[in-house]
Formats: structure tokens, C-alpha cells, sequence
């Protein structure tokens, strides 16, 4: 048995949602007379409380286009150490965005006011860079799938407005966060300038994330995805799935938590195996004495995961992953550790 457990991006497409591709009404959306990526677009400003949002093909495009259409190249950009387009966008903030950086440590992949604001830099003095965008990531990827409380946010909004900053949200796994607590989208939303969120994760398409804010900004990173080649043509198809993912399989991200509870419950206690935070979504992070030699034995039994570190790894439950593959899986790290 197969039981890949490296990333909620491996889902594929179910038949249903496949059938709702193949039936999509579509047209060419450079032209913007795609009528499925039209209605989805629509559909995803009312849900998030925004005027606009555009269909991307990456979380890593809809994060730079974000950053692109609310900074000017030489300014600052503030995100956690671990914050994914820090990480993993192949250093597109430097190269494409023309920014600096500046991290915070934080906890479980999130920042609070009260780190941020010491670094926050607004002054006159031409030499130097602005503080431009505060970037969040919620749930966090690094950080174990946690979840940012509204309390934080409203803060960090204030630091925000206080200083004539953007606050970013990369929503990468939003709707994990949205299922697991007891705020919408849109409250979560409502505090941030722009967010973006991925219809190729746990929502199970097979492409696509989305970008919402006010409609100038909207406007200005629709140019920005034009220079970068992000324009698809008849993107209905794929809007189609982000549609049908809409409708069918934010509620089953349950189940994907639920799963990844029993198996951090399954795990915990055993000699050897550490768990360093809480993981209330689907992404379990954990510590094993030996990370390769654990992931090697595991993969021998057809469970895959992710290192992090010499000692850390990742699993993360998904659309594809059912009791049963739980199950194996489960039983496949206990006899790795052993
Ligand atoms: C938190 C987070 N943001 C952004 C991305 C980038 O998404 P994509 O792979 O669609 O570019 C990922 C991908 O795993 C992610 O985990």
C-alpha cells in the first residue's frame, strides 16, 4: 500500500470534480471572457469580504503578485524565518520583487505585533529601505498547521495602520484554518490588504490559488501576472474544479485533521519520537532520532514523508489518505522507530 504523506498537493482530482472540469463553460480569460473564472473570482471576493480577486496559477505567484502590486522595489517586506515565500519561492522576493527582507523568529510560523514592531522602519531618512507589507501565512506550513487567533491579527492590523503598512496574508491552507476554529474566511480576512489562498491543496484541484483585496490592487497584480506569463487561457476548466472544491471539500478537511490527530495520538509517547507544538490541522511535524533512517524504513513500507532536518520530518493528510492508509502508515513508523 502506497500511503504518501509528503504534501497536501499530491491530490488528484476526484471523478466528480473531473466531471466538472469536463462540463465547464469556458472562454479565453486574457480576453476576461472566461465565464467560470469570472463567476469564480466573484464567487471568492463575497466569501473572503474583498471588492476583487484574480485566479492564479500558484500560491507562490498570488504571494509575489501580492508583494509586487503593494511595494516598490528597495522596500522592506516583514515575515516570519519560516514563512513560505521566504523558504521556497526560489528567492522571487529578491529577484522579481527587488525587496528586502526582514525576518522574525516567532512561534509555530507566526508573528505578533510586538515582534514585528521593533523592526518596523518609517522615517524620512532617504537611506533607508521602508517597512512596505507585513506577510503572514495562516495556517502556517513551517509552523505545524497552526492558526493564527483573531486577537493577533487585529494587532498586528493596528501596527499596520499605525505606520501605513499592508498586511499580507498567504492563506495557502485557509480553509484548514477556517474549519478548525470557529471564524469564517472572511473574519479572517478582514484584518489583512490582500490574501491569497490554494485551490491545490487540500481542496484536492489539480492547479490554481487566488488573490483577493481592493480592486486598484486587484488591478495592479493582474498587470504584474501578465508580465510574468501567468495569463491562462481557457482557465474554466480549472476554475471549474476550484468551484466544485468550493462546494464539496471544505467540510471534509475534517476528516484530514482527525487523521492527523490519531496519528500524532498513535506516535506520541513511543521512545525516540518528540513532538515539538501542536498541530491542530492536517500537518503533523515531529522528531525522530534519526531522520533519513526513519524516513528510509518507513518508505520501505510505502509511507512517505518529508525531512525537515536532520531530525525533523513532515506528514501531512490529504484528500488521498483514508482510514485505512492511516492505519498502515501508523503501523509503518511504529516498525521504523524500531
Ligand atoms: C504556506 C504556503 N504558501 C505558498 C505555497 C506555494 O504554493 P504553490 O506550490 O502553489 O506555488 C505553499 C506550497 O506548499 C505553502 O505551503
Amino acid at each position: 500500500m502506497m500511503v504518501d504523506l509528503r504534501s497536501d498537493t499530491l491530490t488528484r482530482p476526484t471523478p466528480a470534480m473531473r466531471a466538472a472540469m469536463a462540463a465547464a463553460e469556458v472562454g479565453d480569460d486574457v480576453f476576461g471572457e472566461d465565464p467560470t473564472v469570472n463567476r469564480l473570482q466573484e464567487r471568492v471576493a463575497k466569501v473572503l469580504g474583498k471588492e476583487a480577486a484574480l485566479f492564479v496559477p500558484s500560491g507562490t505567484m498570488a504571494n509575489l503578485l501580492a508583494f509586487l502590486a503593494q511595494t516598490r522595489p528597495g522596500d522592506t517586506l516583514i515575515l516570519s524565518e519560516d514563512a513560505h515565500p521566504y523558504n521556497y519561492e526560489a528567492g522571487n522576493i529578491a529577484a522579481v520583487g527587488g525587496l528586502m527582507t526582514r525576518t522574525i523568529k516567532g512561534s509555530l510560523g507566526q508573528i505578533t505585533r510586538a515582534e514585528v514592531e521593533p523592526y518596523v522602519v518609517q522615517t524620512p531618512d532617504h537611506h533607508y529601505s521602508q517597512t512596505r507589507v507585513i506577510s503572514i501565512e495562516n495556517t502556517t506550513n513551517r509552523g505545524g498547521g497552526n492558526i493564527y487567533s483573531l486577537e493577533t491579527l487585529r494587532e498586528l492590523r493596528e501596527l499596520a495602520d499605525a505606520n501605513r503598512l499592508k498586511l499580507h496574508c498567504d492563506g495557502a491552507r485557509l480553509f484548514n484554518a477556517v474549519v478548525e476554529s470557529k471564524y469564517t474566511a472572511a473574519e479572517f480576512a478582514k484584518y489583512c490588504d490582500s490574501i491569497c489562498f490554494c485551490f491545490s491543496k487540500g481542496l484536492g484541484c489539480p492547479v490554481g490559488s487566488i488573490l483577493a483585496g481592493t480592486c486598484d490592487m486587484i488591478e495592479v497584480a493582474h498587470r504584474f501576472r501578465t508580465m510574468l506569463g501567468g495569463g491562462m487561457r481557457q482557465a474554466g476548466l480549472l476554475a471549474a474544479a476550484a468551484n466544485y472544491a468550493l462546494d464539496n471539500h471544505i467540510e471534509r478537511l475534517r476528516d484530514d485533521h482527525r487523521r492527523a490527530r490519531e496519528f500524532r495520538k498513535a506516535l506520541e509517547g513511543l521512545p525516540g519520537v518528540n513532538f515539538l507544538f501542536p498541530n491542530p490541522t492536517n500537518i503533523v511535524i515531529f522528531e525522530v532520532p534519526d531522520v533519513m533512517q526513519f524516513i528510509g524504513k518507513a518508505g520501505g513500507e510505502g509511507v512517505l514523508m518529508i525531512p525537515m532536518g536532520p531530525k525533523r520530518l513532515r506528514a501531512v493528510f490529504h484528500l488521498d489518505i483514508d482510514d485505512a492508509m492511516l492505519a498502515h502508515a501508523i503501523k509503518a513508523c511504529r516498525g521504523a522507530l524500531t
